[in-house]
């Protein structure tokens, strides 16, 4: 059971909308909710991304623009809001909600009404010493001082709220009900609210300075907004929005320095150290600072932090960097990897051909810088002789080059083949000279 009301908390809130109103125009992250911060999306690749969206007013994803509309609590673009602030309603939020509505999403419709009021336009006040009401007999919470069904009873008058005649669930600020149920003793003087004479659950402030411990012997942090925190000394908010944390001693993301007013690396991921070193980088840097270029030989151009190649090297190519040329296959080369001729049995520019296809075997003469066998077999063609000469090609013979033949006889070469010179008689296609695959009109083939 802890007594008093946090005068704390309702600070903060009223702070938190001061914030809103006199910031018009936001700095990269300074508009950002700092729960996750502000960083590069490499997913969206949006810089000064906002994690946990804007603080009110503000326009995701970046948190730079407001919205258009003041009743926007937040838009996606300047004109549309997709939330409005407590009272109002539309997707600009220009509409006003029944006045006993806390919001709403039409004029006749409160998703939830003021204190006080009930049903779907809260047009229906509830019972006066009731607080929230689901209808005129039954209130959910109580005014302080009262309790029952209809909040109809008094608490006893050394209790700020209580469940019954005989049992306090708040003390009036200062007061504690030690081991008994009713209010009854004080708090130490420096305590707003406590749970027995040692034990402070809130401070008071001091000449404008929070304290916090159960004795509240300690001074707030002044890195702490207004000095405010709670009873573990845990800032409600930093005082430099740069910060982050319970102790306001983490640069928000995407900043570095002991003023949190560096920008970390560009190639930086996320964030960085508190001396600027990278957590990690954005794909294609590697080394502390993300400011040196993964290897051109990397397969995938993407490294580890220590330049070594993710998912190995570009052919040709090995070590962890990728920084060593190879010989390539077939080759013989220098002290340098470098190729200065073929291997017995392959040609061309990789000495990736084989002379295998060539006519007897045979490699061209300068091995490395031919393109094409010598020579081929008589029935072959193309530079590396791997096709064959067309059918009825004179003695099976072609050119080596294009594949263009003389004929046999009766067949004419005409777009890479021989082709039958005629036909037989009422033949309208043939592939011999003497074998028709289809007739002219009114002839059949059963009869040739
Ligand atoms: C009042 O609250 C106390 C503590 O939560 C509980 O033990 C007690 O049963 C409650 N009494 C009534 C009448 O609800
Ligand atoms: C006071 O309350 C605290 C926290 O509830 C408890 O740990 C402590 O033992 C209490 N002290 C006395 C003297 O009752
Ligand atoms: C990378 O950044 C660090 C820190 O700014 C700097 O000292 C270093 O010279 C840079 N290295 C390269 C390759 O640019
Ligand atoms: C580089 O880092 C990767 C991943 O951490 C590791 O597997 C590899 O052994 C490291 N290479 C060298 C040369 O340190
Ligand atoms: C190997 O490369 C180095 C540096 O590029 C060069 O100075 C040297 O002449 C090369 N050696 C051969 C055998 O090509
Ligand atoms: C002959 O080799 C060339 C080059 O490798 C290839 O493009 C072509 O398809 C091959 N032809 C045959 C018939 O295999
Ligand atoms: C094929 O090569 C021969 C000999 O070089 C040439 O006379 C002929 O015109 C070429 N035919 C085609 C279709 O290129
Ligand atoms: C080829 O044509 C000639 C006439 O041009 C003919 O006498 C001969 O029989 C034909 N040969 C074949 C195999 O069709
Ligand atoms: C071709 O067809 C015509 C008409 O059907 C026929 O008179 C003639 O005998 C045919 N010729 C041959 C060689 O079959």
């Amino acid at each position: 059971m802890t007594g008093g009301s946090s005068i704390i908390a309702f600070t903060t809130i009223l702070l938190t909308l001061v914030v809103k109103t006199s910031c018009q125009d936001c700095s990269p992250c300074s508009c950002c909710n700092r729960e996750k911060g502000c960083s590069y999306n490499n997913q969206l690749g949006i810089d000064h991304y906002c994690w946990s969206g804007c603080i009110g007013g503000f326009m995701s994803p970046k948190c730079q623009k407001t919205c258009v509309n003041p009743r926007c609590r937040s838009c996606s673009t300047e004109s549309t809001c997709d939330t409005c602030y407590n009272g109002y309603y539309g997707y600009q939020c220009t509409s006003r909600c029944p006045t006993t509505c806390n919001t709403c999403s039409s004029s006749t419709s409160c998703t939830s009404c003021n204190d006080g009021f009930h049903g779907n336009q809260c047009q229906n006040s509830c019972p006066s010493t009731c607080k929230t009401c689901l209808s005129s007999s039954f209130c959910t919470v109580c005014n302080d001082g009262y309790y029952g069904d209809q909040c109809q009873y008094s608490c006893p008058s050394t209790c700020k709220a209580c469940n019954s005649s005989s049992f306090c669930t708040s003390c009036w600020d200062g007061h504690h009900s030690g081991s008994g149920a009713m209010c009854l003793f004080h708090c130490n003087p420096e305590c707003l609210s406590c749970t027995n004479e040692t034990s402070c659950t809130a401070c008071k402030t001091r000449s404008g300075i929070g304290y916090y411990r159960n004795d509240c012997s300690s001074q707030c942090s002044r890195k702490c907004k207004d000095y405010l925190c709670d009873i573990y000394g845990h800032c409600l908010e930093c005082a430099d929005p740069h910060f982050l944390g319970s102790s306001c001693d983490r640069c928000i993301n995407g900043k570095y320095g002991s003023l949190c007013h560096n920008n970390c690396p560009v190639n930086c991921y996320s964030d960085c150290s508190s001396t600027g070193i990278c957590k990690s980088c954005k794909d294609g840097f590697f080394s502390n600072y993300c400011n040196i270029s993964c290897s051109e030989n990397c397969k995938y151009g993407t490294c580890y932090r220590n330049g070594s190649c993710i998912g190995g090297c570009k052919d040709e190519f090995s070590g962890s960097r990728c920084e060593q040329k190879t010989c390539p296959i077939n080759c013989n080369c220098d002290n340098n990897n470098s190729c200065f001729e073929c291997d017995a049995y392959h040609f061309g520019p990789s000495c990736l051909l084989s002379c295998s296809s060539c006519k007897d075997n045979r490699c061209p003469v300068e091995r490395l810088h031919a393109e094409k066998c010598d020579e081929c077999a008589t029935w072959r063609y193309g530079n590396l002789c791997n096709e064959t000469c067309p059918r009825y090609c004179l003695d099976n013979k072609c050119d080596q080059d294009n594949g263009t033949c003389v004929c046999d006889k009766n067949y004419t070469f005409k777009n890479g083949k021989c082709v039958p010179s005629s036909c037989p008689a009422n033949c309208s296609t043939c592939t011999s000279p003497d074998v028709c695959d289809s007739c002219v009109d009114r002839n059949t083939l059963s009869e040739s």
